[in-house]
């Protein structure tokens, strides 16, 4: 008698895919990673494990990103939330580029290191080199115990659970929110948000998990959309502002594990390039969550539209004027501007996911790429 017990299938909790199983599970990975953390009812944001001084913090000028990959584009994300929320200067840089020159980092720089593993090699060589220089180091990571959580001054501990799958999902989520959760607790110190706003952030922040929840019980059109994509010779994503920063997460999904070639671009940026690309029937991934600058949108739009692109708008429901703009619709729920990156990447997420799959691609473990990077 023998029990054939395939462990990676029993993992898998009845999911074809980690990667698939990952991405249902951020809305309970970002629950977890706000508990303790979002306080709801006294509408702040509580860190204990943070041992800044309130000096300490008002002492900053200046604060460096430094990541790779997925990680570094949290820290994009991350970038327009604190300057937003604090009118702290903001810094993001890859760590392979940040340790090969001589970056700007003193006493009064807080260094911000974002790792899934915590072992990314030039990751950890960027920490080494700020506290070298005088910096203090704070490390967003997934990995208790890993060598960017033992060595960092300060740490957050985003808390995705273990992340499989080489394409990195619910760690990016529960980065991005680390941001907002650390943008306010940074505000909170200088006093600087009114009352009304920072209510609307946190319970905006609060009611994220069962919007993405929304979000995959609809994705049926997502897969539909995905498939008709498999062919294509490149996919172009559109935006501006966060909406382009979370597109450059959602080229770098499609390309690790569909092979399809596709680059993100700011829509102001079109002209400068990118539109001598387009041809009578390439894909176009638009963004336009952004009310402040969606009439620019809609502009580079009709000039992707004349050039034959097919676009799929991913936009607020209830916007219903992008309609007339575009070829399909992915609606998103409502939310603050600052806060729909946490929504986007969802569908950008499955996008990739649906278009390795129908391509028959190994969706878990791409070609070529390692799920941790260890050397340089
Ligand atoms: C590799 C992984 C990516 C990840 C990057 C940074 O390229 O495939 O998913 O974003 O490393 O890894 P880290 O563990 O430092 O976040």
């Amino acid at each position: 008698f023998q029990v054939d017990w395939d462990m990676e299938q029993a993992e898998k909790n009845g999911y074809d895919h980690f990667m698939l199983k990952e991405i249902f599970e951020q809305p309970h990975g970002l629950k977890k990673t706000m508990t303790g953390r979002l306080n709801e009812e006294t509408k702040l944001v509580e860190f204990e494990e943070l041992n800044w001084t309130k000096e300490q913090m008002n002492n900053w000028d200046k604060i460096s990103i430094v990541a790779c990959g997925t990680a570094y584009h949290a820290g994009l994300i991350g970038k327009h939330v604190i300057e937003e929320l604090t009118r702290i200067p903001v810094e993001v840089e890859v760590a392979s580029e940040f340790r090969y020159r001589n970056p700007i980092i003193n006493e009064r720089t807080l260094v911000i290191v974002v790792s899934q593993s915590g072992e990314t090699a030039d990751t950890l060589a960027a920490l080494r080199q700020s506290q070298h220089m005088g910096a203090n180091v704070l490390a967003i990571t997934n990995v208790v115990g890993s060598s960017i959580a033992r060595e960092a001054d300060e740490v957050i501990l985003t808390m995705a659970g273990p992340e499989i799958a080489v394409a990195s999902t619910k760690a990016y989520t529960t980065q991005v929110l680390s941001f907002y959760l650390l943008g306010i607790y940074l505000s909170q110190s200088k006093d600087r948000l009114s009352e009304d706003y920072k209510d609307q952030l946190i319970e905006g922040i609060a009611a994220i998990p069962e919007q993405i929840e929304e979000i995959l019980e609809h994705s049926k059109g997502i897969r539909w959309y995905a498939e008709s994509i498999k062919d294509a010779s490149s996919v172009f994503f559109l935006g501006r502002g966060v909406d382009h920063a979370v597109s450059l997460e959602g080229s770098l999904k499609l390309k690790e594990i569909s092979y399809i070639h596709s680059e993100a671009y700011p829509a102001g940026e079109l002209k400068h390039g990118t539109l001598a690309l387009i041809e009578e029937g390439t894909p176009i991934v638009s963004l336009m969550t952004q009310e402040s600058v969606s009439e620019k949108m809609l502009g580079n739009i009709k000039e992707v539209k004349a050039r034959g692109a097919q676009v799929l708008g991913i936009a607020i429901e209830g916007d219903m004027k992008i309609w007339d703009y575009v070829d399909e619709t992915c609606f998103i729920p409502n939310t603050l501007s600052i806060l729909t990156p946490l929504l986007t990447v969802i569908p950008l997420q499955l996008i990739a996911y649906y278009t390795s799959l129908a391509l028959g691609n190994d969706v878990d473990k791409p070609r070529n790429l390692a799920k941790s990077v260890t050397v340089e």
